[in-house]
């Protein structure tokens, strides 16, 4: 293990100073972008993409980001290569650390993840666990940024809509690291992890009533009822979150500027109304996009260790 390697796994393994600067890099690399220019740090770098759950978003954020930077992805689904045949994380690790210069796995267990970075010498990047989506609210961070400018950041509040599972964890660290105020409304049963929220201390709240989580919030979020793997859960889920649609009636009482994030695929008339995913105040598509800023923030943070302060 190389002790001074960069991995991304979970927000709350950065600082403030770290999660902002990432952002803000991502929306230089955005602005970068957009004027034509060519920036290839990581030439001749390549990205182990390893996914043991389907991906549209991740896949191809990293791809073409790896791409644009100047080096190259590998797309390893699991079940084509010799990990899904029970070889273990620790020699796969070992073994593509040889090879590649980075690694981004989307995986079931958040063990997984802690076990690959433990073994690699080179960087691993969380590109989705049970337990984890770090990447996505890095996105989601700079889509705020960008309605509300990076001053605001630490003085919003996000309201979260749902379940309390791997993207409401990510947003629970992101309160903490940067001090904003998360109110989550989930219904009994689907809570986020309590050692987690506890951590976060009074700035995250956890509230039975969707409407109440709403009220005044600049950001208003969401995810799926059933996340992958929860599938068997569906029908058992659509019921207990039958209160818990983000629909016009919530979005009344979030501020009048507020946004609408989802970090998509989305169901229409489950999590989200249709009114208020393809309504004015949604950011989704900008939201997507900023996938690829954000994670090529992150790829040249952690492959080409370039300093966030530069
Ligand atoms: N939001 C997100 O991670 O999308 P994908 O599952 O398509 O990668
Ligand atoms: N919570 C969802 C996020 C998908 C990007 C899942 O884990 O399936």
């Amino acid at each position: 293990m190389t002790p001074s390697k960069r991995d991304l796994v979970s927000i709350a393994d950065l600082s403030a100073a770290e999660l902002t600067g990432l952002v803000d890099r991502a929306e230089t690399l955005r602005a970068l972008q957009a004027a034509g220019e060519v920036h290839t740090p990581l030439r001749g770098k390549s990205l182990a993409m390893i996914f043991e759950k389907a991906s549209t978003r991740t896949r191809v954020s990293f791809d073409v980001g790896m791409y644009q930077l100047g080096g190259q992805a590998l797309m390893l689904p699991s079940g084509e290569t010799q990990i899904g045949r029970g070889e273990p994380i620790g020699d796969t690790a070992a073994v593509l650390s040889r090879y590649v210069d980075g690694i981004m796995i989307r995986t079931f267990a958040h063990a997984t993840i802690e076990a690959l970075a433990a073994h690699a010498s080179v960087p691993v990047i969380n590109g989705l666990t049970d337990w984890l989506h770090p990447c996505q609210v890095l996105a989601d961070l700079q889509t705020c940024q960008q309605n509300f400018g990076a001053a605001a950041l630490p003085g919003m509040t996000v309201a979260w809509i749902g379940d309390g599972n791997n993207m409401a964890h990510s947003w629970i660290n992101a309160a903490r690291v940067l001090g904003f105020n998360l109110r989550l409304a989930c219904p009994e049963g689907y809570d986020p992890d309590p050692a987690l929220v506890a951590a976060a201390g009074d700035r995250v709240t956890v509230l039975r009533d969707a409407k109440a989580a709403a009220e005044g919030a600049h950001v208003v979020t969401t995810d799926v009822w059933a996340s992958m793997g929860q599938e068997a859960e569906q029908a058992r889920r659509v019921l207990a979150f039958a209160d818990f649609q983000v629909d016009d009636a919530v979005m009344a009482q979030a501020d009048g500027d507020s946004i609408f994030l989802h970090c998509l695929p989305a169901h229409r008339g489950e999590e989200v109304s249709a009114s208020v995913i393809d309504g004015p105040r949604s950011r989704i598509l900008d939201e997507a996009e900023n996938r690829l800023h954000a994670q090529k923030a992150v790829l040249e943070w952690t492959i080409g260790r370039r300093p966030l302060s530069a």
